[in-house]
Parts: structure tokens; C-alpha cells; sequence
């Protein structure tokens, strides 16, 4: 039978060590020169674009070069009538975008730019009779809206505008036989949807519900012979995989089921030499998300560089601190 294990070959040319100052000048000139085609194209996903960068940079300890003044005036522009956030400015509102607002509000200590009551009752309005969440007014159902609302409105301290009960019943749903989750009851197990179904779990506290062995079995089989990760099987490994299964990983107190060492091979052979940023694959394009969640995942794996992240908030353990939070984690 052929060989149907799909992955890349790492060699000698490519990155060892972190070029933590690459990154840095990376993410500080991107989006400095407005015309370029990347950043155009990028427009429909501006705000989470800027909780990535601002995020990478933070993790990087160099928050401080980002122009802070320009990135709460862009803040106040997108927030809509409803309470919602847009991703850029005069777009539609949506969960995601409100998530991404929340989380650079909190990263850069100015929540009172927001008008919370009317956020969180925008959050509010998108849950549904099942418990389950919709992105925006017209939106599909999935579980990952689930995570946005209760991460956004845990950042904010008011969990309890929610029916979280019915909202844990829904998420539960979508688990399937082989202890991972969809976006919906049925629907395929995906490393991204597991991350956010254990971070839903991990901040309403109800980590128990999972079977950590049969789940973690699952996430750990991600790994390929290059050491990096896939968010299913039969596909390529990818960094941002790195993320979502480490940080679920961690979350159930099993970080040690994936070679550290190898893995962190992988991540570093993603780095762009000449450019600075992190691609999906060794040798593609970077880009500011794949940049952050290869930072956050070494960040996981222990990089002294780098500040420690929280792997339930993708965010600084020092935020989550001071917010006074403190998700859940299995301890095995
Ligand atoms: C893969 O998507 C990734 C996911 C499904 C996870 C999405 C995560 C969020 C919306 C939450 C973000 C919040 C934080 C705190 C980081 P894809 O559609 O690219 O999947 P594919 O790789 O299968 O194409
Ligand atoms: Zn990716």
C-alpha cells in the first residue's frame, strides 16, 4: 500500500535559532506602507490582524514600538451601534472582530475606550435557544463563537450575562467519538475547533468533562516525522497547528505528549531569514498570524526569550494576571 503520510523534509539551510530582532522589525513595519498589496488584501480582517502583531510584539517584549495612540483611535472607529466590532472601519460587526478589540483593549490597558455594557449586550443577542453562538446577525452557528464569547466576555469580567449552562451543553455537543470536537454536533474533529472547545472549557471550568487521555491520544497523533503538527490527519503540518494543539495540549496538563525538541525544530525552520515573520510551511510566505502562533507556541514549549504565554487566552500570562483570571488547567 503507498505511503499516504503527508509532510515536509527540513534541511540544513534553514533557520536553527530564533531571530527574535527579525520579528520584531517584521511586525513593526507591517502595515507602515498602507499600499501595499498584502495589506490591502488583508482590509476584511484588520482588527485580528492587529491582536496578532500587537500580541507577537508583546511576547517579543517590544510592545512598546507599536504606535499605541493610532491602534485606540482605529479601536473607537470600528465599534458599531449594536456594541459590536468590525474589522476595519465602516465594515459589519462581528464576534471575532468584538473578540480581537477586547483582547488589544486588554493587551494595551484601555478597556474604557469601549462602550462594554453595549459590547457585552451585543454578545448577548448572538446567543441562541441551544446555547450555541452565531458570528453576527446573519451568521451560521459554530462552535468557535462559542470560545469568542466567552473569552471576550471573561477579558471583560461579565460571564454571567450569559446562559453558560446551555452554552457548555452546546460545545459538549459537538464532541465526537474520538474524544475530539467539530463546529457543530456531527460535524469533523479540527485541531483549531478542539482549541476552542478546550479553551471554552478551560474558562467556564469545566475541564472535567473531557476524557484528557483519549483527547490528548488524539492531539498528540498530529505529529509527523518532521516534528511538526497537523489539525487533522492526511494533512501537512503547519505552525498555527503548532498553537492549537500545544495550547490544548497544555490546557489538559499534557504538553509532554509531543516531542518538545523536534517540534521547536519545525517552528524555527519556518522562519523568514531575509524578512523576519514565521510562514505556515519552511520556505513559504510570512505573514503577522502565522508570526504569532509560531512566537506563542515556543513561548509553550519554554523559549526563555520570549514573555510567557497563557495558552487558554493566547495572550501574556502578565494580562491574564493583572485581569486577575485564572483559566482552567487539568494537572495530570
Ligand atoms: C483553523 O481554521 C483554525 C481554527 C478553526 C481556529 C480558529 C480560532 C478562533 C476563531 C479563536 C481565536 C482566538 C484566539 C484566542 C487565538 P481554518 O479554517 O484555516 O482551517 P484549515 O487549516 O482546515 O483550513
Ligand atoms: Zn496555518
Amino acid at each position: 500500500m503507498a505511503n499516504l503520510l503527508k509532510d515536509v523534509t527540513l534541511n540544513d539551510s534553514q533557520p536553527k535559532t530564533l531571530l527574535l530582532k527579525k520579528h520584531i522589525e517584521y511586525i513593526a513595519a507591517y502595515g507602515t506602507n498602507k499600499d501595499e498589496y498584502e495589506y490591502c488584501m488583508t482590509e476584511y480582517l484588520r482588527m485580528s490582524g492587529m491582536y496578532w502583531g500587537l500580541t507577537a510584539m508583546s511576547l517579543m517584549n517590544s510592545l512598546a514600538q507599536m504606535d499605541r495612540q493610532q491602534v485606540v483611535s482605529f479601536l473607537k472607529q470600528c465599534v458599531d451601534d449594536s456594541g459590536g466590532i468590525s474589522a476595519s472601519v465602516g465594515h459589519d460587526p462581528h464576534l471575532l472582530y468584538t473578540l480581537s478589540a477586547v483582547q488589544i483593549a486588554c493587551l494595551l490597558d484601555c478597556v474604557d475606550v469601549l462602550p462594554v455594557d453595549k459590547l457585552v449586550s451585543y454578545v448577548v443577542s448572538l446567543q441562541q435557544p441551544d446555547g450555541s453562538f452565531v458570528g453576527d446577525k446573519w451568521g451560521e452557528v459554530d462552535s468557535r463563537f462559542s470560545f469568542c464569547a466567552v473569552n471576550c466576555l471573561s477579558l471583560l469580567g461579565r460571564l454571567d450575562a450569559i446562559d453558560v449552562e446551555k452554552a457548555v451543553e452546546f460545545v459538549l455537543s459537538c464532541r465526537n467519538f474520538d474524544g475530539g470536537f467539530g463546529s457543530r454536533p456531527g460535524s469533523e474533529s479540527h485541531a483549531g475547533l478542539i482549541y476552542c472547545s478546550v479553551g471554552f472549557l478551560s474558562i467556564t471550568g469545566k475541564l472535567e468533562s473531557i476524557d484528557g487521555d483519549l483527547l490528548g491520544w488524539w492531539l498528540s497523533e498530529r505529529q509527523l516525522p518532521s516534528g511538526g503538527l497537523n489539525g487533522r490527519p492526511e494533512k501537512l503540518p503547519d505552525v498555527c497547528y503548532s498553537w492549537w494543539v500545544l495550547a490544548s495540549l497544555t490546557m489538559l496538563g499534557r504538553l509532554h505528549w509531543v516531542h518538545k525538541q523536534s517540534l521547536q525544530q519545525f517552528i524555527l525552520a519556518c522562519q523568514d531569514a531575509e524578512t523576519g515573520g514565521f510562514s505556515d510551511r519552511p520556505g513559504d510566505m510570512p505573514d503577522p498570524f502565522h508570526t504569532l502562533f509560531g512566537v506563542a507556541a515556543l513561548s509553550l514549549l519554554g523559549n526563555t526569550e520570549l514573555a510567557q504565554v497563557n495558552p487558554t487566552y493566547c495572550m501574556p500570562q502578565s494580562v491574564i494576571d493583572r485581569l486577575g483570571l485564572r483559566p482552567q488547567q487539568l494537572v495530570v
